[in-house]
Order: C-alpha cells, then sequence, then structure tokens
C-alpha cells in the first residue's frame, strides 16, 4: 500500500482520515501549519494506530517546504483537507479566504504534478450548494455557494475539474461534506475548534462540559416539523472511511468527480439537543434566539452515488455521534491543549 499525503491532518477531520488511512495499511505524511491542528493529535493517532505517523509542519502555500515533504516520499495519492473553514469568519475576512484557500490549492496540485503524482481526494463541502430547490441533494443539483469559505470551496472544484479535464493523468475525487460530529471512540481525538465554535455541536459540548454557558438555538421559525433548522449530521469516523473508499476508487475516476459524504437523514436542532443531553445524561441548557444570517431550512444529502460507486455508506447513528463527541469532550474538556 502506497503513501498517502494528507494535508490538514493535524485537524478534526484529518486526523480521523489520517488513522483511517494508516488503519487501511498505507503510510501518512501529514502536512500542517497547526493554525487548526494539533501536533499532539497526530502523535495521539500514532499511538491509536501503532503507525509512524510523520508531521511536516508546512504551509501548503510554501511550495519549496511542500516539494521537500513530498521528495523525502513516494507519495501515492494526497488527500486535501488543509485551509480555513469557518463560515462567519469568511464573511469577515473574505481576501484571507480566497489567498489561502485558492493559493493553496494551485501550490498542492502544482507540487503533486512535479511529483508525478496524479492521485488527489479533496475535502469540499455540502457548502457549495448554497440554498438547495430541494433535498435530499444529489451531486448534479447546481452549486450556488453562498459566503466566501463556500465559494473558496466551489472554485477549488472549478480548479480540479479544469486541471483534470486538460490532464487525463489526474483521477481526483471530490468529498462533499454535510455535517460532521462525534469522535473516535477511543476519545483521543476529537474537534478542538479554536477560539469560540460556530457549529452547534462542539459549542454544544463546550456548555455540557461547563466550559461556556447556556447554548442558542439560532431561530425556530424555519418552515421545519419543529421549527429548527435539519441538517444531515455524519459521524466523523464514518466520514473518514469515506476517504479511504474514495482513494481505493480512484483509479475508475475519469477526471474529476463529487460524492456527497452524508448519511441522508436528517435531524433538527432540537432533536441534536434532546440526543446529546440522552447521551450526557441530564438535560443541555439552551434558549432560543434570533435567526443566524445565512442559514437554510434544511440541508440532506442524497447518498446514492457514494453507495453505487464507492460502496460506502455512514453505518453510526446520531446517539453514537453524540455519545462519541461526548467522550472525547469529557476526557479532554480543554482540546488538546498542554497539560489537557
Ligand atoms: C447547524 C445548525 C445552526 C450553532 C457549517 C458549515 C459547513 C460545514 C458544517 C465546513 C444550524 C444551528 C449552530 C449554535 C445553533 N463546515 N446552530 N446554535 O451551518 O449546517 O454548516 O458547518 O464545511 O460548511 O456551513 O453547521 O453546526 O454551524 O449549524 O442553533 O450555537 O445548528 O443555526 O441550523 P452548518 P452548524
Amino acid at each position: 500500500m502506497g503513501t498517502i499525503l494528507v494535508t490538514g491532518g493535524a485537524g478534526y477531520i484529518g486526523s480521523h482520515v489520517c488513522l483511517a488511512v494508516a488503519e487501511a495499511g498505507h503510510d501518512v505524511v501529514v502536512v500542517d501549519n497547526l493554525v487548526n491542528g494539533s501536533a499532539t493529535a497526530v502523535e495521539r493517532v500514532g499511538e491509536l494506530t501503532g503507525a509512524s505517523i510523520e508531521l511536516h509542519v508546512v504551509d501548503v502555500t510554501d511550495r519549496a517546504a511542500l516539494d521537500r515533504a513530498l521528495d523525502a516520499h513516494d507519495v501515492d495519492a494526497a488527500i486535501h483537507l488543509a485551509g480555513l473553514k469557518s463560515v462567519g469568519e469568511s464573511m469577515a475576512e473574505p481576501l484571507r479566504y480566497y489567498d489561502v484557500n485558492i493559493n493553496a490549492a494551485i501550490s498542492l496540485i502544482g507540487a503533486l504534478e512535479r511529483h508525478g503524482v496524479f492521485r488527489l481526494v479533496f475535502s469540499s463541502s455540502a457548502t457549495v450548494y448554497g440554498e438547495p430547490d430541494g433535498v435530499p441533494i444529489p451531486e448534479t443539483a447546481r452549486r450556488r455557494s453562498i459566503n466566501p469559505y463556500g465559494r473558496t470551496k466551489q472554485l477549488q472544484e472549478d480548479l480540479f475539474f479544469d486541471v483534470a479535464a486538460a490532464d487525463p493523468r489526474w483521477h481526483i475525487g471530490l468529498l462533499r461534506y454535510f455535517n460532521p460530529v462525534g469522535a473516535h471512540p477511543s476519545g483521543r481525538i476529537g474537534e478542538d475548534p479554536a477560539g469560540t465554535p460556530n457549529n452547534l455541536m462542539p459549542y454544544l459540548m463546550q456548555v455540557a462540559v461547563g466550559r461556556r454557558d447556556d447554548l442558542t438555538v439560532f431561530g425556530d421559525d424555519y418552515p421545519t416539523p419543529d421549527g429548527t433548522c435539519i441538517r444531515d449530521y455524519l459521524h466523523v469516523v464514518d466520514l473518514a472511511d469515506g476517504h479511504v473508499a474514495a482513494l481505493d476508487a480512484l483509479d475508475d475516476v475519469a477526471g474529476c468527480r463529487p460524492w456527497n459524504l452524508g448519511t441522508g437523514e436528517g435531524y433538527s436542532v432540537l432533536e441534536v439537543i434532546g440526543a446529546a443531553s440522552r447521551a450526557i445524561g441530564r438535560p443541555v441548557p439552551h434558549e432560543v434566539g434570533p435567526r443566524r444570517p445565512g442559514d437554510v431550512p434544511e440541508l440532506v444529502a442524497d447518498v446514492t452515488r457514494a453507495q453505487n460507486e464507492l460502496g460506502w455508506r455512514a453505518e453510526r447513528d446520531l446517539a453514537a455521534m453524540c455519545a462519541d463527541h461526548w467522550r472525547w469532550q469529557q476526557q479532554n474538556p480543554d482540546g488538546y491543549r498542554v497539560g489537557a
């Protein structure tokens, strides 16, 4: 099994992807600038798998450093997760998001090409769909991102489509994540957002562990059964397994191919709070506040293409997502910080 280069492998999703790829028998090399990641996460993946995961503290936009990392290993394929990923932050700092995310993709493609590596899995996002015409959302739905972060994902997809159209040596998979939550059942790796969490589950869990006051539900007047937004939450271990399935399918991909990674099941904010409260063993204090700008009522994946073409489907339910996320949060109340 060849060596896989994982950019952003020190992050929440990235560390779980490294674990799944190592467990599938690959050697793993990580490049990560640690802006949104932790060297401790990489160390713990090594402990959990018995594999020696090499970490290069490198910014993917640093082409010389990326070349050095690729010179040092016989890389068979790359998984690209490195990038800035906060919707709210992207609205405040659009230029930084375009600069970092687009230049990282350009830098990586160039480095891979120079090293004869033409197999790539890209961490894309359901955000590229913007407000869908309907749910469940197929990969053929129009892409119309509604925020700078989503537009940088859409632009990276366009870059990969064009590169693959120009050079048939490329085999590229675009994985459109819906809402990743949860953690490895060991509780040793998990989500550790820098600053105030933007997303529901990490915020909820920080409230439950006592790091934050009550959770605000952003609106309960949406056109949904209980008035709160519905999302397709996906266990991060299932998500990571989807990357291994995509790697294995790349040789059959002519050019560039998107796949949704979700469960096909939607849960409302209140349903998630209920499931989390059951996992935690006590109610999570919350209050209803105003809507958050940019939120859409419902986002649920059509997952048939990944099932048919990757032989992949999510196996873990919402209860497992909440139980595993809570175990991580309880065992690591301050995330990966020193002394944690
Ligand atoms: C889910 C629901 C909120 C926090 C985002 C990105 C997407 C992807 C996943 C990267 C919404 C509600 C949230 C809170 C709340 N990330 N909520 N109180 O917005 O579906 O997707 O994360 O790719 O790109 O857009 O996820 O977890 O932020 O919100 O009520 O404190 O929870 O309004 O309805 P979202 P989320």
